[in-house]
């Protein structure tokens, strides 16, 4: 059964952050490579960092799998759209519509925050997530590139989803 838990305590940013450090080396060190994700890690996805995105408004939720913690997703409310920042599910727990579900709790958050779209942004070489993402309903916008500081960007496609009000 999945679940899903706000996070809200040091704990929780602390539990967030490893499972970071274990997805994200696995994952993107082949796509963009090991300098760039020690940057981006430490940057973005230690404890603190994390804590200061929820003071500034994003909300992270741990994503439960039989009561272990398996993942993650990030979200924030703009204007038009809601931000689906991260959604991250350990590898040897996916394929099993984690993923799935993790998006239909998005989807009543952007419901909830009376938001028709939701939007996110992928690495133009995490071909299995974009695949991923087109099955879930998601339509790709067309590239995106982001300056992230020390020299390195991020190259990405931004694809949306409209969802029912
Ligand atoms: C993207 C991700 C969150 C999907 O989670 P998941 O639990 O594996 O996904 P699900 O099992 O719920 O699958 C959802 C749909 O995507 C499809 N899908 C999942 N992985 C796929 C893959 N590698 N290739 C093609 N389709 C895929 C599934 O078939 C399913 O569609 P269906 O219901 O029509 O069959 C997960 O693969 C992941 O964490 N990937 C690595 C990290 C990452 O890149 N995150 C996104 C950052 S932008």
């Amino acid at each position: 059964m999945t679940e899903f838990k706000k996070a809200h305590s040091s704990i929780h940013f602390e539990i967030i952050s490893q499972l970071a450090d274990s997805i994200w080396r696995e994952h993107y060190i082949p796509i963009v490579g090991k300098p760039q994700i020690d940057y981006m890690l430490d940057k973005f996805q230690s404890a603190e960092a994390i804590k200061e995105q929820v003071a500034s408004g994003f909300e992270y939720f741990l994503i439960y799998y039989n009561e272990t913690p398996v993942g993650y997703i990030s979200i924030k409310k703009e204007e038009k759209a809601l931000f689906l920042s991260k959604i991250y599910v350990l590898s040897s727990y996916r394929r099993k519509k984690i993923g799935k579900s993790s998006m239909m709790f998005v989807e009543e958050k952007a419901s909830y925050y009376n938001l028709e779209n939701i939007r996110l942004t992928v690495n133009i070489n995490n071909i299995n997530s974009i695949k991923a993402y087109e099955k879930m309903g998601f339509v790709n916008e067309g590239p995106l590139v982001t300056d992230i500081g020390n020299g390195f960007i991020m190259d990405d496609y931004q694809m949306i989803k409209k969802i029912k009000a």
